[in-house]
């Protein structure tokens, strides 16, 4: 069972998004977190626009994210929100699918005018399925990201700091969790202990 699960809402596998997401999913493997990747984008279309619910694809990546204790949201900014196609899956999900989930949202906009698209935009779907512990999240601006010749993606040190800060404190949440359960006795001292451990009990956050 992966306990941190990437939703990744973008249309395009190209996007100077997948920087992001891939300093995030770095990030995690270095700490030792064990997580999974949903692209929406690679969901059966037809499902997606037809909200079927039991289309086999998306019944899959509904129980991974049932299963998941942290779901980390990626988007970019489309018409001052977020993407039509990360709305068509959170469409399929449970009415309060995210109930109990540590929540990271990560945009990426090409103006930080709509920096605000996050909160006005996101947060309000998330909380209304049932998210009630959502963290601060961090909007890149796409300037912040370069592709660089060798396929990769090189970001802005200021965008990484910020990064790092994001996942520094849902590293502390989740060991967080894993202890106020576990107690001392269970000698949970590392992540793969600690995603054990609350994968096991569930997390419920009031
Ligand atoms: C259809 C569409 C709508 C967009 N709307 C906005 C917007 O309202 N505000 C914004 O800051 N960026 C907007 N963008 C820019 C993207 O959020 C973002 O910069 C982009 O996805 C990342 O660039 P890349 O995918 O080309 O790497 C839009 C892009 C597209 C394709």
């Amino acid at each position: 069972m992966s306990s941190i699960v990437i939703l990744n809402g973008s249309p395009s596998l190209t996007s100077r998004l997948m920087g992001v997401i891939q300093h995030a999913e770095a990030y995690l493997s270095a700490k030792g977190y064990p997580f999974q990747r949903i692209d929406v984008v690679k969901l059966p279309a037809e499902d997606l626009i037809h909200t079927k619910l039991d289309g086999s694809k998306i019944v899959e990546a509904n129980r991974i994210l049932a299963d998941a204790d942290v779901v980390i949201i990626a988007t970019p900014v489309f018409q001052a929100s977020y993407t039509g196609l990360l709305k068509t899956f959170l469409d399929t999900m449970p009415q309060k699918g995210l109930t109990g989930k540590i929540i990271l949202p990560l945009h990426i906009g090409g103006s930080l005018a709509h920096l605000l698209a996050m909160d006005y935009a996101l947060k309000p779907v998330l909380s209304a399925l049932g998210a009630r512990h959502i963290l601060g999240g961090v909007f890149s601006v796409d300037t912040q990201i370069s592709r660089l010749e060798s396929g990769g993606m090189l970001l802005a040190p200021e965008l990484v700091a910020r990064l790092d800060i994001a996942l520094d404190e849902l590293a502390a949440e989740l060991d967080r969790r894993c202890s106020m359960r576990s107690g001392a006795a269970t000698g949970a001292d590392s992540p793969e202990v600690c995603s054990a451990l609350i994968g096991s009990l569930g997390v419920q956050i009031q």
